[in-house]
């Protein structure tokens, strides 16, 4: 089976991944800058590419410059122009442009240079590739390894012995992650943005086909560190809510393993356990387990009910402090 799918979504970048080219060793601390400039740089891609949506009434379903370059050869010279520009500055200065402040009153030449500067700096660095390697990596030296093991562990407690148990897991970095290898599921399908291996469908989870049957859905889906990637809190909810159209019906209490950084529970303005415990119950999940480590909160939750009907779960400031973070999950 074909497993590689065209890139889709914003995330759709210019360099094509192999699954054979040799992975790229990063030192712990620079893997780390990596990834939070990595965060930074396609947060504000998606917040300049609504601007445009807005500005030009459309949807952005690819690349942005795709869009760019069909609706105005003049913008996409400025894009290019500031990519390109981008590209030669960083290799003779490693200092990091500035961050984009406010979006709100940007124009299309602006959003164009913009964009431009980041698809830049994107690739300069290593483009999305180098960002996922070092993710990889983050998964083995910072926290000890794969997050499915704490899912597997929790499981075997349960006593989970379903017969022809169906997984998906939504971000999967590694083919051979415990959930993959318990031997708890008949099959794991694995989905991300840039498959890294041949055996990861390489896949927008926004954009997968609905289920049209019963043996479309999961009896578990993990979610593992995703909805933080995710750069717009809309989308966050909307992944939310989508996740359970995914589910076996919920008579049937499947499962999803969910993981955040911790930062997203603990030290956000608008965002915490309890508006977490607020918005899956909403969702018509219960938690059953949860464990925070030092750098994770991990929770297993089993789907019991329908989504409320009136389902808004709006941004609301939930705790004041200058060092807080913005993280929070929103549906409107
Ligand atoms: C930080 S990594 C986490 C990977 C792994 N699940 C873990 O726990 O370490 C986030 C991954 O989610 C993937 N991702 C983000 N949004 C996605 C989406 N809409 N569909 C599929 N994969 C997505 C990214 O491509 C990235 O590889």
């Amino acid at each position: 089976m074909l497993l590689r799918n065209k890139k889709k979504g914003l995330l759709a970048g210019k360099r094509a991944l192999s699954s054979q080219k040799k992975q790229k060793v990063l030192k712990p601390l620079r893997a780390r800058q990596l990834i939070r400039r990595f965060h930074v740089l396609l947060k504000n891609k998606t917040q300049l590419a609504k601007r445009l949506e807005k500005i030009w009434n459309c949807k952005l379903e690819s690349d942005p410059a795709k869009l760019i370059k069909e609706h105005s050869p003049g913008l996409f010279k400025i894009f290019e122009q500031a990519r390109l520009h981008t590209i030669e500055t960083l290799l003779v200065n490693k200092s990091t442009p500035s961050a984009i402040i406010n979006t709100d009153s940007l124009q299309p030449d602006r959003i164009c240079e913009e964009l431009g500067k980041i698809e830049g700096e994107i690739e300069k660095r290593g483009g999305l590739e180098l960002y996922q390697a070092a993710s990889v990596q983050g998964q083995s030296s910072q926290r000890g390894g794969d997050s499915s093991k704490k899912l597997v562990e929790w499981l075997k407690e349960l006593g989970y012995n379903k017969k022809d148990a169906v997984a998906l897991e939504i971000g999967c970095l590694n083919s051979r992650n415990l959930i993959s290898t318990c031997g708890l599921f008949s099959k794991v399908v694995k989905i991300d943005l840039h498959s890294q291996e041949p055996d990861i469908l390489e896949q927008d989870f926004m954009e997968r086909p609905l289920p049209k049957s019963a043996d479309e859905q999961f009896d578990l889906i993990s979610c593992s560190l995703v909805v933080n990637f995710v750069p717009d809190p809309c989308l966050r909810g909307q992944m939310m809510h989508r996740i359970t159209q995914f589910l076996k019906p919920y008579s049937q209490k499947p499962y999803l393993f969910f993981v955040l950084p911790l930062p997203c529970v603990i030290n956000s303005r608008y965002f915490d356990n309890d508006r977490l415990s607020e918005l899956m119950r909403a969702l018509g999940f219960e938690c059953i387990r949860h464990h925070e480590s030092h750098k994770l909160a991990y929770y297993l939750y089993q789907w019991e009910r329908r989504v409320s009907d009136e389902l808004k779960f709006p941004k609301k400031e939930l705790h004041k402090g200058a060092k807080r973070n913005n993280f929070c999950i929103v549906i409107s």
